[in-house]
């Protein structure tokens, strides 16, 4: 059935060029967000693939760093009235749809994904009409309304054991949109699986016959994979797992080298807890070519410290979603987080 959805094209923007500033500059520009930020009982949630000046500034501010897992609990047990996401579209609905007492900002709304532009809500819902037995799992990559449609919600930290807890109940399982994370779950479960057909721009770009040349020059470095990257990157992966797992692996693994097959806005944080060791990007088709993306998600390149700065001064891009839409989308990322929190399993780096 997936090879006859017509799926929307996805227009992929150009990088952002944000203007070059002087340390003293940009020093002078995050101290007048810190303050700001305090002002307005608000606080950073950002992902690991933002840029690092972001990073930095959340973990300075008392805000939050982490993978989409953890991104999404955090909004709930802060008590700061204003949750400033950056990362994209997706990741700010969550936020929305867990806290809907509270203000929910991004620094551009326009910060999507291609995973979710991949998958209408009209015409995922019409997939789901045609497997009425299957239990709809989707990835956290997805707009509200296809939330709504879902039994529940995984993002890569937890899709494995969500779904071995799914098949030991005997269902099958519709999982959208992410083709390639559905694969490799399948695979490690052996659970029956009806795919929709999306995939990650960015992690589509990793070419494998240049991934098996690089690791032949680097015999010693570990490759990490996101396990939304296609199969034949992932099954030369050494390990396979979401940003938190493979920060962990760069943390915690004795090699010196790693080649890391997803966006490079996560060296910031490895390079972080792991100062001394060596980060080689995997091979893409390179800038100038056919590459799109570059290891760098164009999406998560729009935030930045001028747009922050910008938003905590005009309060504007707010996160609104049909109480309708919420209250459905609701269900399936609790049903998520209780299964964290029943299995202890966190989304965020610590030693
Ligand atoms: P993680 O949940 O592993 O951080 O992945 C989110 C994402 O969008 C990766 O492309
Ligand atoms: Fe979406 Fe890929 Fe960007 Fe992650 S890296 S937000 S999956 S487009």
């Amino acid at each position: 059935m997936s090879s006859s959805l017509i799926l929307p094209e996805i227009k992929v923007p150009a990088h952002p060029v944000w203007p070059q500033k002087s340390a003293a500059e940009k020093q002078a520009q995050k101290q007048r967000i810190k303050d700001l930020l305090q002002q307005q009982n608000a606080v950073l949630v950002a992902h690991y693939y933002v840029d690092g000046d972001l990073q930095a500034l959340a973990e300075e501010t008392g805000g939050c760093v982490a993978d989409s897992l953890e991104m999404a609990r955090y909004g709930t047990t802060t008590d700061a009235s204003t949750l400033i996401v950056c990362g994209v579209r997706f990741m700010g609905e969550t936020a929305k749809i867990l806290n809907p007492e509270k203000t929910v900002l991004m620094p551009d709304l326009a910060a999507t994904c291609s995973l979710d532009e991949g998958c209408p809500a009209d015409q995922f819902s019409d997939f789901c009409d045609l497997h009425p037995d299957h239990t709809v799992v989707v990835y956290a990559n997805t707009s509200a309304a296809v939330k709504a449609r879902a039994d529940w919600m995984v993002t890569s930290g937890i899709a494995l054991p969500i779904v071995k807890h799914l098949a030991s109940e005997g269902k099958k399982i519709l999982w959208a949109p992410d083709k390639h994370l559905g694969h490799y779950v399948q695979k490690i479960t052996g659970t029956e699986m009806t795919f929709w057909p999306g995939s990650c721009v960015v992690h589509e770009e990793f070419k494998s016959v240049a991934l098996e040349r690089l690791r032949k020059l680097h015999p010693d470095a570990a490759v990490l994979v996101h396990p939304e990257s296609p199969d034949e990157i992932v099954e030369q992966a050494d390990v396979i797992g979401s940003t938190t797992a493979l920060i962990k692996a760069v943390a915690e693994m004795p090699q010196e080298e790693f080649i890391v097959a997803t966006d490079d806005g996560i060296f910031w944080k490895m390079q972080q807890v792991a100062p001394q060791k060596k980060l080689i990007s995997a091979p893409t088709a390179g800038e100038g070519a056919t590459c799109e993306s570059c290891a760098h998600c164009p999406w998560m390149a729009m935030n930045a410290l001028d747009n922050l700065e910008a938003l905590l001064n005009t309060h504007s891009n707010e996160i609104r979603i049909d109480e309708n839409i919420r209250a459905d989308a609701l269900k399936p990322i609790q049903r998520m987080l209780d299964f964290a929190a029943d299995h202890n399993i966190s989304g965020k780096y610590q030693k």
